[in-house]
């Protein structure tokens, strides 16, 4: 084979003249008479080349048959563009190498697509043959974004005195909120390895081992539902910080996050990034996660509602409206479609009115006198055409179902500016969530309670803070962490109150609460959702689109068909069984 020269994105007017041989993919291939004109392509760009059967010594019937993604080596000479054909898009847009031989390298099979557009085959074809979407314009450029960010992390943490350690991907199974993925053990038959969902708890014995600050971008696995922003296995920056406070941790965050968006694509965030408390979040954005590119602000509806005619919010906790520019033009279909939309966060409907003539018409305002309707205007800043949504329920879906349909109007009616990057961070979290009839932990059982309120433990545990923190941009969290409990009675309060007793909590995390009374600094930490963080960066709202090998929503990989089945030989070395499918 002929070395390349150069590559396919290097040549220009000073080159001309110049024997040159350049290796690549046929990205183009059109046939003008006795003229074949390739562009030929690697990572870094194009050339045009140019085979006429004068120039070229080989075989020019056969080089007609070149097609798509042919891998070529040629040489040839450089040679000026007629005028006409100069291409200022192009870096290579002055030139073209008439061709004098050619190899080929691999003759490439009938493509399943059209490689150069990626939405013209469904999803699952691309994955299978990810190879071929790999080379595309769009994943190249993501993935190389998504090198950059390493390197902006690896580079800020490193000059900030963070230490890079590695942590064990087969530890003990010590589910943190998600089902584990299990790694059955060969030399400890029925024992089993989980695969970490994070490295959480060495993070914090690094602490307790001396590290002071440490730093990983690891790989993290969830046995979870998966969604347009989760995968079973994706990426962490993993921080974790001693004798530090919340400010402090916040603050080198900042400064983190900064760096990343500045030197990775230019631009720059605030200074510092605003804050709002989970119970602001909720109750303006009705998310904890709020996109806070556009307004559409959820409003208190309820003395309104109770001043009215209309009964079914009269015994419900918290009545939430919002006013949707424009929508007022939003037919009795749209509305049903809505009112669907919202089912599933547990809003039984979803009254409207609409505003016309600085009046409300339509849907609940025959139960609403001119001064209710009047206040109502005001309270929502309801303008003409537009529509007012509202929800009565308990606090937590008035909230949230109201939320995520300003979310979802937020997208379809195109308010977020795709250039605009917001980032907030969420504090004062509660410290634990009710689920049915126990305690479960917001974040996650390390997570410190509020200094003040470590009383309400033995108290009134539902009304307790901790001291976690979320950080969101665009709608998206991108980042979560907490001060972490430094004092084994605490933690071990803690268990008790997520309803471990001290057996259990002995059984699953006894190593940490062993290791906590050994000389434990104060520490805290956070970790980003990189895979989350480079879909801000690349603009795309897939994380599938950066992650070079990523599963389906249904965990599998269709390119390397995991997961698969496995030989009878292999079972029966580590002692396994396969039970007839529940199914
Ligand atoms: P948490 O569970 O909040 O915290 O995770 C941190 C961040 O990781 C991202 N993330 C995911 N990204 C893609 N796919 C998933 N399935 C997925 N799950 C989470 C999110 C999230 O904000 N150990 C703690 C951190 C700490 O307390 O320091 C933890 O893992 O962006």
């Amino acid at each position: 084979m002929n070395m390349r020269t150069h590559t396919c994105g290097e040549l220009n007017a000073n080159d001309i003249d110049a024997s040159v041989i350049l290796n690549g993919w046929v990205n183009t291939v059109r046939l003008h008479g006795q003229v074949i004109f390739v562009d030929l392509r690697d990572r870094y760009g194009k050339t045009q080349i140019v085979i006429n059967s004068e120039d070229y010594s080989g075989d020019f019937e056969a080089a007609k048959k070149l097609s798509m993604e042919d891998v070529l080596s040629i040489s040839g000479t450089v040679k000026a563009r007629d005028a006409g054909a100069v291409n200022a898009d192009l870096l290579t847009g002055e030139i073209e190498v008439i061709v004098s031989e050619m190899e080929m390298l691999n003759e490439a099979a009938p493509l399943p697509f059209v490689i150069t557009d990626r939405s013209s085959a469904e999803e699952d074809l691309r994955l299978k043959y990810r190879y071929l979407e790999l080379r595309t314009d769009e994943l190249q450029e993501n993935l190389n974004i998504r090198h950059n960010a390493y390197q902006a992390v690896r580079s800020y943490l490193s000059k900030q005195n963070f230490m890079e350690v590695e942590t064990p991907m087969l530890m003990k199974s010590t589910p943190e909120g998600a089902r584990d993925y299990l790694v059955p053990s060969r030399i400890h038959e029925g024992k089993f390895y989980a695969l970490p969902q994070s490295p959480q708890i060495y993070k914090q014995i690094l602490m307790i081992g001396g590290f002071d600050r440490y730093f990983q971008i690891v790989k993290c696995f969830r046995d979870e539902d998966l969604r347009a922003d989760r995968q079973p296995e994706f990426t962490q920056i993993d921080i974790e910080m001693s004798f530090v406070d919340e400010d402090e941790i916040l603050s080198e965050m900042e400064g983190l996050t900064r760096h990343i968006f500045k030197s990775v694509i230019g631009i720059d965030l605030p200074n510092p990034f605003p804050r709002l408390s989970y119970d602001e979040a909720m109750n303006t954005y009705g998310s904890d996660k709020p996109d806070v590119r556009f307004g559409m602000e959820l409003k208190d509806v309820k003395s309104i509602t109770d001043s009215s005619e209309f009964n079914a919010f009269k015994s419900v906790e918290m009545v939430k409206a919002i006013s949707v520019k424009g929508g007022a033009q939003y037919s009795r279909k749209n509305i049903d479609e809505l009112t669907e939309f919202v089912k599933p966060f547990g809003a039984k409907g979803l009254a409207w009115m609409k505003a016309e003539n600085g009046d409300l018409t339509g849907g609940i305002s025959k139960f609403f006198s001119d001064d209710l309707k009047k206040e109502l205007i005001e309270t929502t800043d309801a303008e003409d055409s537009d529509i007012v949504f509202m929800i009565g329920d308990s606090a937590d879906v008035s909230r949230s179902a109201l939320g995520a349909l300003r979310t979802e109007l937020g997208k379809r009616e195109g308010l977020a500016d795709v250039n605009d990057f917001n980032p907030v961070w969420i504090t004062d979290f509660p410290m634990f969530q009710t689920e049915e009839t126990r305690f479960a932990a917001l974040h996650h059982p390390f997570t410190a309670p509020k200094e003040e309120d470590i009383e309400k433990l033995d108290s009134d545990p539902a009304s307790a803070s901790s001291r976690a923190y979320d950080l969101t941009m665009n709608g998206y969290e991108i980042a979560g962490g907490s001060i972490r409990n430094h004092k084994p009675e605490v933690q071990q309060k803690i268990f008790e109150l997520l309803g471990m007793d001290e057996a259990e909590a002995k059984a699953r995390f006894g190593f940490l609460v062993e290791a906590l009374k050994y000389g434990t600094p104060p520490h805290g930490g956070i970790a980003f959702g990189f895979d989350r963080l480079v879909m801000l960066l690349a603009g795309t709202a897939n994380i599938r689109d950066v992650i070079a090998f990523p599963k389906t929503t249904s965990a599998a990989s269709l390119m390397d068909e995991a997961p698969s089945t496995v030989s009878k030989d292999q079972l029966d070395e580590l002692n396994i069984q396969i039970k007839p499918s529940k199914k």
